[in-house]
């Protein structure tokens, strides 16, 4: 069998990740290593997600993205890095019977027709580039049947793409590993927890405003690193303290204490936006609202039923359990006049990898 003149093409989807501790600074631009170690849950919701199809052809004069039907760079370093690296790891491709279609060494005479869809905001905070880059990663790696040479190879390459996008290859609870190798090589996301006995968490996402953010997190973060001194602090002297008490609240199913500490890291990070200088205003006054609405929410039940969590845009994710979803909800619509978005969220349910369906 031929495929000369074939075009292979696989389509996958992936998952946004929603971070409890957070990743705001890097200590190396170029290959994306954190400034401390982050921890979220990948949120296993039809309504975020991203749907990557590659094509890939012989006969392509250069490697293109289409991101939501409009052509995207795809030239700039990080995706590029990514792709090379991705070359580099190709395996043969073969078809069920064992016959060899592609040597692996033939992977470089091709290039990719790349077509991406976010089903929800691109570039609002409510982490694209995590499903997005995790979704280009992965589906490129099922095309060139890519072989990890170590484990978690695959989410060294992710995090090249964007440092959250690492989270977004595994299910459940995931945790970043700073690392400490210079080369990266450690710097891997791993499942902590596969989530099994969170299976009532359950997540509201509050759209305030679904337009592009006027500071990318990389932009964002790059300038907080060169000029806020509690972010230093934060990363050095919170950031252990908070991750080793979430990692017991996990493990003990302690809603309260994972809840209060989801909110007391999206308050510091915000914080050391604020602290950015000049600062960055990622929360709307009615993020703020939101922020209010919880703490007498959860003031006037008498305990914590409730937590939120922004990433760097204005838009809200609420986690609860189920048991007290609809009281929330119809609390929420009291108050701010519409349903949520999403509430269907159970999460941390296993999402070993994106689905992939490759089509030869
Ligand atoms: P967010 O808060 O949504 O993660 P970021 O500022 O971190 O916002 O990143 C947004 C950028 O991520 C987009 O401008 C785009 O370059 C990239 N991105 C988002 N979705 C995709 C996708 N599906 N495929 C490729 N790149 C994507
Ligand atoms: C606030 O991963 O989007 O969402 O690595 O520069 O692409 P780059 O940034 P990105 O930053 C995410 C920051 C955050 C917190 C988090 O997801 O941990
Ligand atoms: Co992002």
């Amino acid at each position: 069998m031929s495929l000369e003149n074939e075009l292979l093409s696989v389509t996958c989807t992936a998952p946004v990740n929603i971070a409890l501790i957070k990743y705001w600074g890097k200590r190396d631009e170029e290959k994306i290593l954190p400034l401390n170690p982050s921890l979220s849950i990948t949120l296993d919701v039809d309504d975020l997600r991203t749907k990557t199809t590659v094509v890939a052809s012989k006969h392509f004069d250069r490697d293109r993205l289409w991101l939501n039907g409009k052509e995207h760079d795809i030239s700039s370093k990080r995706m590029q890095t990514c792709i090379t690296k991705l070359r580099q790891g190709a395996g043969d491709l073969r078809s069920d019977d064992g016959t060899l279609l592609i040597a692996k060494e033939e992977w470089k005479h091709y290039r990719f027709h790349i077509i991406s869809e976010n089903n929800f905001p691109t570039a609002a905070g409510l982490a694209s580039s995590a499903s997005g880059l995790a979704c280009f990663v992965y589906s490129i790696s099922q095309l060139l049947c890519f072989k990890e040479t170590f484990p978690g190879e695959l989410t060294t390459i992710a995090r090249q793409g964007s440092g959250s996008a690492c989270r977004s290859l595994l299910g459940g609870f995931v945790l970043w590993e700073c690392g400490i190798a210079p080369d990266g090589t450690d710097s891997i996301a791993k499942q902590m927890d596969t989530g099994d006995k969170w299976k009532h968490l359950r997540i509201v996402i509050l759209i305030v405003n679904d337009q592009q953010k006027k500071t990318s997190s990389t932009a964002g973060m790059q300038t907080s690193v060169q000029t806020s001194d509690l972010l230093k602090f934060r990363s050095k002297e919170v950031v252990p303290v908070q991750l080793s008490r979430m990692r017991d609240a996990i493990k003990e199913e302690d809603f309260t204490t994972l809840a209060t500490i989801t909110m007391q890291e999206s308050n510091q990070f915000h914080a050391c936006c604020l602290d950015t200088f000049p600062p960055i205003f990622y929360l709307t006054d009615v993020s703020k609202e939101i922020i209010q609405f919880v703490h007498d929410y959860n003031a006037k039940c008498g305990g914590t039923f409730v937590a939120y969590t922004f990433d760097a845009g204005p838009n809200a994710v609420l986690l609860t359990q189920d048991e007290n979803l609809d009281k929330l909800v119809a609390s929420l619509y009291q108050r701010f006049g519409f349903f949520p978005v999403t509430r269907e969220g159970v999460t941390s349910s296993v999402c070993e990898s994106p689905q992939s369906d490759q089509i030869i």
